[in-house]
């Protein structure tokens, strides 16, 4: 049976028997990418669950996720997705969970559970993912004719962020150029690029800003001084160092994002 073909055949159900219905206990998740996150519909089961009675469907985008009829699983449909699973251990309780694993930017969307038991109805859920810009590679390039510096941030992330460049208080944001694709599964992949005329120790800062709340991911970027060859043992004492800093920043921004998420999972839990 077709999705559409379900649908008015269990909508009109539902004007018969109008009694029942499906009711979901958040309307909006924004999950962490990479994380795991597990979307309610109940509905009323009463004295005790009678799964002959019971039908569950959840699709999205015209594509069935779950199809649960009469106890059974329909596990063609669920194993085209190993990130999906229908917790059917809590339907007793009168709770359909959809719970998917690894999110990924593809899961983002409109998820529709259709719940017949007696009678039938259905709620829409949608689903958002966040993945922070954490790592922030940047590279510095002087144009041999004109002196001037190219200075360039890169980063991947969802959904799409603004990129603010700073000098001190001075924004040069409407300096730079930037260029968006589509990367690595579905994220954005960013480059913004500054020219500018700089000298030595000058400190530039880039800024992936998130749209919606407005946190941001930064990098610093030190202008050097040109080096001479007689400063080469200096500029290996500084590529250490800043092999240094740089692994310790790693450290930090896998701690931090790891942190973000956990953030905002806390700030889910409270809202709901
Ligand atoms: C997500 O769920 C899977 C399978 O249940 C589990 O192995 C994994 O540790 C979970 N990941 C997170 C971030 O909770
Ligand atoms: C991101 O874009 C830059 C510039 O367009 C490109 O050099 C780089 O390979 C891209 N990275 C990924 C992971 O696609
Ligand atoms: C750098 O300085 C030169 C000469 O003063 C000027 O022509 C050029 O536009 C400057 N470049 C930038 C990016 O400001
Ligand atoms: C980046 O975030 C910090 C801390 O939340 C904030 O103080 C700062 O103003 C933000 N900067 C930009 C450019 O958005």
């Amino acid at each position: 049976m077709g999705i559409s073909l379900v649908f008015v055949f269990m909508f009109s159900w539902h004007l018969l028997i109008n009694a029942f219905s499906v009711s979901v206990p958040k309307e909006k998740y924004k999950a962490c990418y990479g994380s795991n996150v597990t979307m309610e519909c109940s509905f009323p089961v009463g004295e005790k669950l009678d799964l002959r009675a019971l039908t569950v469907y959840w699709d999205k985008k015209g594509k069935f996720l779950v199809k649960f009829v009469q106890g059974e699983e329909d596990f063609k449909i669920q194993n085209s997705n190993p990130r999906l699973r229908h917790l059917t251990d809590q339907l007793f309780k009168g709770k359909s969970l959809l719970q998917i694993t690894n999110v990924k930017v593809e899961d983002v969307g409109a998820y529709r559970c259709l719940i017949g038991y007696g009678g039938a109805d259905y709620k829409w859920i949608t689903l958002t993912v966040n993945a922070p810009y954490s790592k922030i590679n940047h590279r510095i390039k002087v144009d041999p004719v004109t002196s001037e510096y190219e200075i360039t941030c890169q980063s991947e992330g969802y959904p799409k962020a603004k990129v603010i460049w700073k000098s001190g208080d001075q924004d040069l944001s409407s300096k730079a150029t930037v260029k968006y694709s589509v990367g690595q599964e579905k994220l954005f992949n960013i480059t913004s690029t500054l020219r500018v005329n700089t000298t030595a120790n000058e400190v530039f800062q880039c800024f992936f800003q998130e749209k919606d709340t407005g946190k941001n991911t930064s990098a610093q970027i030190v202008i050097q001084e040109k080096t001479a060859s007689s400063k080469i043992d200096l500029r290996n004492y500084f590529g250490t160092l800043g092999a240094v800093i740089f692994f310790g920043l790693i450290l930090m921004f896998l701690c931090c994002r790891k942190k973000r998420c956990e953030n905002d999972r806390h700030r889910e839990k409270v809202s709901f």
